[in-house]
């Protein structure tokens, strides 16, 4: 059976383990203080395996939610442990203040991680998805967009079909390239609905086709 973990007890780690703990077996929860996943493994009543990062790296499907700042040096650090392995990039590369992206027009967190890890299978997921939207993915009736990215046709569908179970639609985003413009999406959308007052309540929602699953039944 695929292992499945996931890196990192901040918003984005506990948003996406409480969504993925009950459709998933056995997903590693990987924290550098096993104290802390085991505390908060507890009080989410989860189903989630508690790990430290080397144990969340044993796993065959990684979903990291490191900062970019983090994200590169961590990489590197583990490139052995992640060849072969498939993983899950949730990064935006935001500015300290958020104001921006910290990289160049041209490329985008996806690609320098893809970059960093050659023999890794980098797959681009939940990058507009505001930690908020996890409690309630549907809106008025029509399911938050997630847009599933990456070089490798075959991690992706894996991937895609692995987060299936969890109430967003996924989207077949194409390459990692496309994230020069998804990564952008989240900066937008998060000026915009600071602007609206319902941030970080936002999320993305592709309409015009009646492509099977927009809507909640
Ligand atoms: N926040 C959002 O709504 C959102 C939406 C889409 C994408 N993202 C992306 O998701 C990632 C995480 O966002 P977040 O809001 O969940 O961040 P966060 O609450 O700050 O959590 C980041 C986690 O990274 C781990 N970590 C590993 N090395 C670290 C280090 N040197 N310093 C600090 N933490 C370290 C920590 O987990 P342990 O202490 O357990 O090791 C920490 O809890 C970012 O790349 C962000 O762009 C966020």
């Amino acid at each position: 059976m695929m292992k499945v973990s996931i890196i990192g007890t901040g918003r984005m780690g506990k948003a996406l383990i409480e969504a993925a703990a009950p459709q998933i077996q056995n997903v590693i929860w990987g924290s550098r203080s096993i104290e802390k996943v085991d505390g908060l493994i507890k009080e989410l009543g989860s189903e989630a395996l508690p790990g430290s990062y080397d144990q969340a790296l044993a796993a065959d499907v990684i979903f990291h939610t490191l900062w970019f700042r983090d994200l590169l040096p961590w990489a590197k650090h583990n490139e052995e442990a992640l060849k072969g392995k498939i993983l899950v990039d949730i990064c935006v590369p935001f500015t300290s203040d958020f104001s921006d992206l910290a990289i160049e027009w041209g490329t985008s967190a996806a690609e320098e991680i893809q970059q960093a890890l050659p023999d890794t299978k980098v797959v681009g997921a939940f990058k507009n998805t505001f930690w908020k939207v996890f409690n309630q993915p549907v809106h008025q009736g029509i399911k938050s967009d997630v847009f599933v990215t990456s070089d490798d046709e075959g991690a992706k569908e894996m991937v895609m079909k692995l987060l299936q179970p969890l109430p967003f639609r996924f989207l077949d985003a194409g390459t990692l390239k496309n994230n020069r413009t998804i990564e952008r999406m989240t900066l937008f959308s998060r000026e915009l609905s600071q602007r609206y007052g319902h941030y970080p309540y936002v999320s993305w929602g592709l309409w015009g086709s009646d492509y099977k699953g927009l809507f909640s039944e």
